[in-house]
């Protein structure tokens, strides 16, 4: 079966090794399989819901497609464009708010994070934000939406809005329902400093994270400073329940190496924790400094990135436009 590839990433800044493993790394293989069909979007139109500075926004949207490039993602096979360049998200976006109930979006905890305590000042677009995400997917008739674990909510919301769609209109399968793609496994990258909390570009302390961008120095200081508990390395699985830290670098460790939790811990079973993030700055940095390189690289070829986009528009635009129609048709406008 053709799988219908879907997914996005907002160009905020600073995308990091949790971006990398929980959703670009499954992006690349899916774009490697040549049953796939993929179309990877730089999520403006959902940056825009908390302020952005219009002159960084431009430079993030070119750095999230260099991202994309450099980590193997092909432009000539997937599609990558810029979601506001395609005018059928916000369309569809308002069509969708009308189906969506006040109550569904209410239970969002993603928005309940980032509203924080302030809920009546935050942009009416923070929380309408998984409407749009909606509107994304469902206009391509997307059939599998590779996400990290944080997003794994608003993708049941997505079925919801989608479900209700067809029964209300009575329009049998006219939207796909699709099918979330999260990695079992280290699916949710932890900061460095609190084994507890998500990796995020947001988090003020640059040591919570490691920066796709960041140099080799940068890595080892960030993994030698990281969080950690006072006992040795673990030498069982059941152990890490209780000791974020160690279970969050295991992780990182095993997702980069391909080894199982079991195997990375075997290998390092009642060692010191400096033994291993020598090792494991060492994985990192074998990883991300080719990947590093070569944004830097792109991010001199403006005109190339600007050209991915266009061409990625016009392939976007003309199965979205496609779909909107439909939709006035069957909605009666
Ligand atoms: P964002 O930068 O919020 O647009 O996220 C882009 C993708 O990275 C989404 O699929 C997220 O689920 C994923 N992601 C973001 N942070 C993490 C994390 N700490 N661990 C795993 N996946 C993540
Ligand atoms: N909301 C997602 C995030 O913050 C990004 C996103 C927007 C997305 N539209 C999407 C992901 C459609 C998958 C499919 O990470």
């Amino acid at each position: 079966m053709v799988k219908k590839i879907f997914s996005g990433v907002q160009p905020t800044g600073n995308l990091h090794l949790g971006n990398y493993l929980g959703a670009i790394k499954n992006f690349v293989e899916l774009n490697n399989n040549d049953e796939n069909d993929c179309i990877f979007c730089v999520v403006d139109l959902h940056a825009i819901t908390v302020k952005q500075d219009p002159k960084e926004l431009r430079n993030n949207i070119r750095e999230t497609v260099a991202t994309f490039v450099a980590s193997g993602i092909d432009p000539k096979k997937s599609i990558i464009f810029n979601q506001s360049s395609v005018t059928a998200h916000s369309e569809a976006a308002w069509i969708l708010s009308c189906i969506a109930r006040t109550g569904w979006l209410s239970r969002m905890t993603q928005f309940k994070e980032k509203a924080g305590k302030d809920k009546e000042k935050v942009s009416v677009g923070l929380y309408s934000y998984p409407v749009l995400m909606a509107a994304d997917i469902l206009l391509y008739d997307a059939t599998h939406v590779p996400v990290g674990d944080d997003q794994k909510q608003h993708l049941e919301l997505c079925r919801d809005i989608a479900q209700k769609f067809n029964n209300d209109f009575k329009a049998e399968n006219f939207f796909k329902v699709p099918e979330p793609l999260i990695q079992k496994e280290f699916s949710r990258i932890m900061s460095l400093k609190d084994g507890t909390k998500k990796m995020s570009k947001s988090e003020l302390s640059d040591l919570s994270r490691i920066n796709l961008t960041d140099s080799s120095d940068e890595i080892i200081n960030k993994i030698r400073k990281a969080k950690t508990d006072p006992l040795p390395m673990p030498s069982k699985k059941e152990e890490l329940n209780k000791r974020p830290e160690a279970k969050n670098l295991i992780g990182i460790y095993s997702s980069l190496t391909g080894l199982t939790f079991e195997k990375s811990i075997n290998e390092f079973s009642e060692s010191n924790f400096s033994e291993f993030k020598e090792k494991l700055s060492q994985v990192i940095v074998e990883k991300i400094s080719p990947i590093s390189y070569e944004i830097k690289k792109l991010l001199n070829e403006k005109s190339f990135l600007d050209e991915i986009l266009v061409e990625g528009y016009e392939k976007a635009n003309e199965q979205a436009s496609l779909k909107i129609k439909k939709i006035h048709e069957i909605v009666g406008f």
